[in-house]
């Protein structure tokens, strides 16, 4: 058979590399048209198309080079050929093979650009991000698609514009999945996450405080421990806020927290939940110093220390991964009648079946289903015997909840990643606003119960007729006297 090729290229390497690389070129050409046809394909089909292929392609197409160069240096060696290849165009073979040469490179180069832009399309979808590394991501994944921010990939808000931050994130991805097959990341992962920071740049590309928002209502309804799981109702309209002075009305939180004065603080811990010193400068550069009144820092020690400065993230630091604890979720469950609240004691025992530690989601479901029902068979054997139904319904949304906020193989629940917007049951806002931060002139940081959201109904109706606007004092459900105005709520309310 005539050669078509050069002769250097007859060599073992060299046609090992090429038949690699021509059966990855089918095989990738074959399941990218798959990808564009067939709507929803497996993870790991887009992980084989775009970075198992090519690698095998591109080390195919090396193969062939490697080949070529060995076997010509054997010739030069020999004394069969001169040190430069030479082309002559009158000789039919050589013509062929640059014609065939310049092709392979056109092809490859055009399929692997486009290729490449797929690939970092594909490294930066949410599937990609949140199933690949199954296990470690499944929390922030479960939690994201119930989200508010569901629509928006998880590359927009961790990876930052730009191409320094194009490279940052691509090392440090190569070091997560290093340090996942090797089974050498934290369990839970750590938090706060300095690459997130400035939120200036990460959160403002879509939202920022100089928009006004208006005040918004949130109502929630509590169901209380006892036989009757009483009901108490909150209706607050969050006074959010925000704006710019020139185009607009300016109120609210983002605009005495972002806007009007810059704050920064210290903390005692790396979750930053004890906070012992702020300070407030404002625009006319008036500064504010708010001292802890059980840990007060000296100057020299604050000026030692690491400030922060306080940005969306202080804030909204669950935006789109929100586990919430057992109280909330069975309040919710049962708001909505998933769990039917006439069940006698139901708030008391699904909470108790979600608080304590199991070691595994198997044996959580099985222990949460065995403390419901051994519940009612020991303490109410009637309506055991005659609400079979509603129990297992009760159990199977309680295994549910479960499901979605806790995460035993990685640590992750509601303990591990405090919420810092609201006061309930971790100290969030009241890290600050809690009476314990004075200046030196006796300024406390604001705690009235009317100053971030107005109270517009409190008590027993599960779905108020009438508000009032003008804002009610706060009254606690339970007779504590006026416990609530000196500890912080989450002090008592831990959530379970
Ligand atoms: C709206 C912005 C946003 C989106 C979208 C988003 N995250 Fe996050 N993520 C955050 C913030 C904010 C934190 C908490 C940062 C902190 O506390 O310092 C966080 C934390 C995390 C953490 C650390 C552990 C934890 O639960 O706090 C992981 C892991 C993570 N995200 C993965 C993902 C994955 C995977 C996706 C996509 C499926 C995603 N994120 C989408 C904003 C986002
Ligand atoms: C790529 C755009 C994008 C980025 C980046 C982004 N968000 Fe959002 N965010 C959205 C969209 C879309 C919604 C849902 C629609 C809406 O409420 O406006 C939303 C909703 C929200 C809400 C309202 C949630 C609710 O309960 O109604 C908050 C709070 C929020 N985002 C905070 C943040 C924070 C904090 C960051 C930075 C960590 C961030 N977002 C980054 C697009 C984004
Ligand atoms: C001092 C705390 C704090 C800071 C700092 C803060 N926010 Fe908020 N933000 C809130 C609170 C409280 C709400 C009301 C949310 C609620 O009730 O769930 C809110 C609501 C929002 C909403 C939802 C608005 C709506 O219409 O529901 C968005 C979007 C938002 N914030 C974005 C941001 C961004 C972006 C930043 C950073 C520039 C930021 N916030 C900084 C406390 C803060
Ligand atoms: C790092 C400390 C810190 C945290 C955390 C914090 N604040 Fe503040 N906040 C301050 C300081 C300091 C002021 C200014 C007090 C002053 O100037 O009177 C302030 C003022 C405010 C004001 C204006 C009050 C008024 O009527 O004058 C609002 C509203 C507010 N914060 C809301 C919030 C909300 C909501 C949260 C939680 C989501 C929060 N803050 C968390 C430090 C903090
Ligand atoms: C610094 C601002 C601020 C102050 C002061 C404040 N709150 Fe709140 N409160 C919030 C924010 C923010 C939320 C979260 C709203 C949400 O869940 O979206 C909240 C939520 C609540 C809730 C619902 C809690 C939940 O998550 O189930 C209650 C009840 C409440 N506040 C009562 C009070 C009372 C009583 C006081 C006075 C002692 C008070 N608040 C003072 C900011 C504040
Ligand atoms: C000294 C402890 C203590 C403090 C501090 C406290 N509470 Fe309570 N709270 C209780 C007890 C006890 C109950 C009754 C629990 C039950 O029967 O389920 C209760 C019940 C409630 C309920 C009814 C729903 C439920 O979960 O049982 C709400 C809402 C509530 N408290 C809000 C607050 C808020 C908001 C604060 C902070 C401003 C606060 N509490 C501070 C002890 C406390």
């Amino acid at each position: 058979m005539a050669k078509k090729f050069p002769d250097t290229f007859y060599n073992p390497i060299s046609i090992i590399g090429s038949v690699v690389s021509l059966i990855t070129f089918i095989a990738f050409i074959f399941l990218f048209l798959i990808g564009i046809f067939v709507p929803s394909t497996p993870v790991y089909f887009g992980i084989v198309t775009f970075i198992i292929l090519p690698f095998f392609l591109i080390s195919g197409l090396l193969m062939i080079i490697i080949g070529v160069i060995i076997e010509r240096r054997r010739r030069i060696r020999g004394g069969e050929v001169r040190h430069f290849i030479s082309v002559d165009f009158n000789n039919p073979r050589h013509r062929r093979g640059t014609l065939i040469f310049i092709t392979v490179v056109v092809v490859f180069m055009l399929s692997s650009a486009f290729g490449s832009y797929q690939a970092f399309e594909y490294s930066e979808s949410a599937e990609f991000c949140g199933k690949l590394c199954h296990e470690v991501m499944e929390p922030e994944f479960t939690a994201y698609q119930t989200s508010p921010h569901a629509r928006v990939k998880c590359a927009e808000c961790h990876i930052g514009e730009g191409a320094d931050w194009f490279v940052k994130s691509k090392i440090s991805g190569a070091y997560q999945v290093y340090s996942v097959l090797f089974n050498k990341y934290s369990k839970p992962i750590p938090t706060p996450i300095k690459d997130l920071r400035p939120a200036q740049e990460t959160c403002e590309r879509c939202h920022w405080p100089q928009y006004f928002f208006t005040e918004s209502k949130k109502q929630k309804t509590y169901f209380k421990k006892d036989e009757v799981n009483t009901p108490w109702t909150i209706s607050l309209l969050m006074k959010i806020g925000g704006g710019s002075p020139e185009m607009g009305p300016t109120a609210g939180i983002h605009w005495h927290m972002n806007i009007m004065q810059e704050i920064e603080y210290i903390a005692n811990d790396n979750a930053r939940q004890e906070i012992v010193y702020v300070k407030t400068t404002d625009k006319q550069n008036n500064v504010t110093e708010y001292f802890s009144t059980d840990n007060p820092l000296t100057h020299t020690e604050i000026d030692a220390r690491q400030k922060f400065k306080v940005d969306c993230i202080d804030c909204h630091n669950r935006p789109s991964h929100v586990y919430k604890p057992p109280t909330s979720a069975v309040d919710l469950a049962m708001y909505l009648k998933h769990i039917d609240p006439t069940l006698p004691y139901i708030k008391k025992v699904a909470v108790e079946a979600l608080s304590y530690n199991y070691s595994t989601k198997e044996k959580a479901l099985d222990s949460i289903r065995y403390v419901i029902e051994n519940y009612y068979g020991n303490e109410y054997k009637d309506i055991a015997a005659t609400r079979t139904e509603t129990i297992k319904k009760a159990v199977l949304e309680v295994q549910k909840i479960y499901s979605r906020n806790f995460y035993p193989s990685m640590q992750v629940t509601w303990r591990a990643y405090p919420e810092n917007i609201s006061h309930m049951n971790n100290p969030g806002c009241f890290r600050c606003h809690n009476g314990k931060l004075v200046s030196p002139l006796g300024k406390q940081i604001i705690k009235d119960c009317n100053s971030c959201h107005t109270i517009l109904y409190q008590g027993s109706e599960l779905s108020p007729k009438t508000l009032t606007t003008t804002g009610l004092e706060f009254q606690h459900p339970e007779d504590i006297g006026d416990e609530w105005k000196t500890t912080n709520c989450n002090e008592c309310h831990t959530g379970e």
